[in-house]
């Protein structure tokens, strides 16, 4: 492989985001644009009894007011299917508008279209609507007894339970028992560019979508279904995302709404979600309750490994995130049994946010095994290898690749591990209790279901266009890409352009899960391969050629040129050739199968985490101090673009453990604290030293360039390496995220 695949490489759309050259879905200028606003309902629960629009109607600039009354019907009812299917992939399978009950507080009820933003909004203070309430279900402690265990979760790709071998034996056998619950706050993703959707139709009934979206394809798709049009008659560009954390992963009922505001008013609208919106109209991470059962040996062997989870879903969907897949196959234990149990409340749809599950299933997993650890008097990273599998548990089959013992190896190297006194409550710094932890962290590696594609298209001059429909949101795809691409050609990074962002070009699934690093670099690798082949068959064929009559496999090419490799300097560049034969361009398009995901591997993303905590002994204030983070991502195509992703996990980590919480008010069943002022995540002064590295394993399972990814798997592990640490300094046990200091006061003797 050439060099510039691994390689630091900045950012190539970096300067169009510094200097505001980068459009966003909200920035699109379009002439003759109207704002659409949202008008969300007040309660969570119940119906509209009467709307009166008459003086938004008559106030300035206002176009239309759009509720139940007058909305056209969709088309079909949206079905829930995850984004990483490729198809449709609307948010929740319920579509506001289409009567007069409300399931949750932020429903969209009505939408107001006014010639500017300005007077959009004033419009929509004036719509008066009457509600009818009844009292809403919104948490777990007021609807435990009715929880149920669905059949499937997760848009039906993941059971409802799980289980190999016999718990209860596995529990009989067993020498130490660790029983804990674990809970978690609800948490909203925040990203800073909230979701907007510009909608335009042309004269033949063409329709021109500007999408905050982690897949066009999804959009178009979803607004094919929902407006029942061809997806041909629908195109969707989104060239920059302001973040996301999977909160446009899915597409929500907002963006369709957008496009029947534009027809219905004839001119383009914008529709951009405010940020209290954001905490009702593109799902959140659910309030759960995790309860973990280990069965050991004295020595620490598991006997019986039992996980299950409890939260609330939307009336219309059995949404879990799924927690449970990394605590299946994280440990050679013989006896497991999963469960999600689910209670019907007065929600949206929680969705896809930061590690989707595994952020909060590992965290309930590796604080039992700490504690694990403490019982039998062993290192918690001697218990943990103590337990290691060298093959997926759940099916017996290899891993594709591993890495896991290197992270803990070259991970207790980096924090200085070695030697710790594992007895808590025994380091001290001034008034600061000062304690270490570490955990184990893994993700599943998800395969998208179906081909992916990029097109590589070079010109008479030499230059390289690589095209593929994915979403840059801020992971650096778009210089990764243009990486591989420039290896695979021989080319400098300069000649290559990667455009990626729209459905006019070829498809990729959306970027969830941590695939799309994996997916976009596989059909961008198998792409400029086929253009390369194409060019080297037309140069050995070629009289005029240098290497006329040269093995094909015997060509290689490096500096925008193809030589021989046993004597570089019988070549030429590609240019001469395209020029020779007037060929303006030439160009391949790929179609890369995904091998299954169930195919004789078990495709896991592991690595280890470990922290340093300070706790202030009289004010229970929690400092950070270190975090170290070792990861064995398969293939790393761009180290600081990687680096970048993986330390943000990291950071988000430490937010998940100290910081985000979005608080239910139960009595009105809303959201108390929809603001970034109230919403804590962290900023600079919160973030320590963060230490990142990873460790390279061969991977020629999952993809042809071995790329896992790196958008998820930074962030597991880390709650329970600092609840450990927490653990460590204190003596005091957390089981709830966040740890807040209320939960470290001194206690009065
Ligand atoms: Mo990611 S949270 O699966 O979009």
């Amino acid at each position: 492989m050439s060099p510039a695949i691994g390689a630091t490489v900045a950012r190539v759309d970096g300067r169009a985001k510094v200097s505001g050259a980068a459009r966003y879905s909200g920035e699109i200028p379009l002439t003759n644009l109207a704002h659409a606003v949202l008008i969300g309902a007040p309660v969570a629960s119940g119906r509209i009894a009467a709307i009166d629009c008459s003086e938004a109607q008559r106030a300035g600039g206002v176009l239309a007011v759009l509720s139940h009354l007058n909305l056209p019907k969709v088309a079909a009812q949206p079905s829930l299917l995850p984004s990483l299917a490729g198809m449709a992939a609307p948010g929740q399978s319920f579509f506001p508008m289409q009567d007069d009950t409300v399931h949750y507080a932020g429903q969209h009820v009505a939408v107001v279209v006014a010639d500017t933003l300005e007077r959009a909004e004033h419009a929509a203070t004036l719509v008066r609507i009457d509600y009818q309430q009844s009292s809403p279900t919104t948490l777990i402690d007021q609807a435990r007894d009715q929880a149920y265990v669905p059949q499937k979760i997760f848009g039906g790709l993941l059971p409802g339970q799980d289980a190999r071998g016999d718990v209860e034996a596995g529990l009989k056998q067993a020498e130490i028992r660790i029983d804990a619950t674990y809970r978690f706050a609800a948490n909203h993703h925040n990203p800073i560019e909230p979701s907007t959707t510009t909608a335009e139709w042309d004269d033949s009934g063409r329709l021109t979508v500007y999408d905050s979206t982690q897949g066009p394809t999804a959009t178009q798709m979803t607004l094919a279904q929902l407006l029942g049009m061809p997806p041909a008659m629908i195109k969707v560009v989104s060239h920059f995302v302001g973040g996301s954390f999977g909160s446009k992963a899915m597409i929500w009922p907002h963006a369709a709404l957008a496009a029947l505001a534009a027809r219905h008013v004839r001119r383009p609208v914008r529709l951009a979600l405010s940020r209290e919106q954001m905490f009702t109209s593109c799902g959140h991470r659910e309030e759960q309750e995790h309860v973990v059962t280990l069965g050991a040996t004295a020595d620490g062997r598991l006997t019986a490994l039992r996980h299950h989870k409890l939260s609330v879903t939307s009336h219309f969907d059995d949404w879990a995130e799924p927690s449970l897949q990394s605590a299946a196959i994280m440990y050679a234990c013989p006896n497991y049994e999963g469960v999600y149990r689910l209670i019907r409340g007065n929600t949206n749809t929680p969705t896809f946010m930061r590690a989707p599950g595994e952020a909060s299933g590992m965290f309930g997993l590796e604080t039992a095994i700490d504690e694990l650890a403490e019982r039998v008097g062993v290192d918690p990273v001697e218990l943990r290898l103590r337990n290691f599998t060298e093959t997926d548990p759940a099916t017996g089959d290899p891993w594709s690749s591993c890495g896991l013992r290197e992270c803990y190896q070259r991970g207790m190297e980096l924090f200085g591990w070695s030697g710790r006194d594992s007895r808590p409550g025994r380091r001290r710094e001034g008034n600061w209790l000062i304690g270490t932890g570490m955990a184990a962290a893994a993700y599943p590696h998800a395969q998208p279901v179906n081909p992916q594609r990029a097109r590589a298209r070079i010109y008479l001059d030499g230059s390289v266009v690589v095209e593929a429909g994915v979403s840059e949101f801020g992971t650096g795809v778009t210089t990764a890409m243009t990486q591989v691409a420039a290896d695979g050609l021989g080319a400098a990074l300069e000649q290559v352009r990667f455009l990626g962002g729209s459905t006019d070009l070829p498809n990729i699934t959306a970027a969830v899960g941590s695939a799309g690093a994996g997916a976009t670099s596989a059909a961008v690798h198998l792409a400029v391969t086929a253009l390369r082949q194409q060019l080297i068959g037309l140069a050995v064929s070629d009289e005029k050629s240098p290497l006329h009559g040269a093995d094909p496999a015997g060509v290689i090419v490096e500096g925008g040129r193809m030589c021989r490799r046993d004597r570089p300097e019988a070549g030429e560049a590609y240019a001469e050739l395209l020029q020779r034969h007037m060929l303006p361009d030439l160009e391949a398009v790929s179609n890369w199968i995904p091998p299954a995901q169930d195919a004789g591997h078990g495709m896991h993303t592991f690595g280890a985490q470990f922290a340093e905590v300070g706790v202030d002994a009289d004010l229970g204030l929690i400092r950070v101090r270190r975090l170290v983070g070792v990861f064995a991502p398969g293939r790393v195509l761009n180290r600081a673009t990687a680096h970048s992703q993986l330390m943000g996990g990291m950071i988000w980590g430490l937010s998940q453990a100290l910081q985000e919480a979005t608080r239910m008010d139960a009595r009105s069943g809303r959201w108390a604290n929809a603001s970034l002022a109230d919403y804590l995540v962290p900023v600079n002064a919160d973030a320590p030293d963060v230490v990142v590295d990873t460790v390279e394993v061969l991977e020629d399972v999952v993809n042809p360039l071995g790329v896992k990814g790196v958008g998820e798997i930074g962030i597991v592990g880390v709650a329970a390496a600092i609840a450990n640490a927490v653990y460590h300094a204190t003596g005091y046990r957390a089981r709830h995220l966040p740890i807040t200091l209320e939960d470290l006061l001194p206690r009065p003797a």
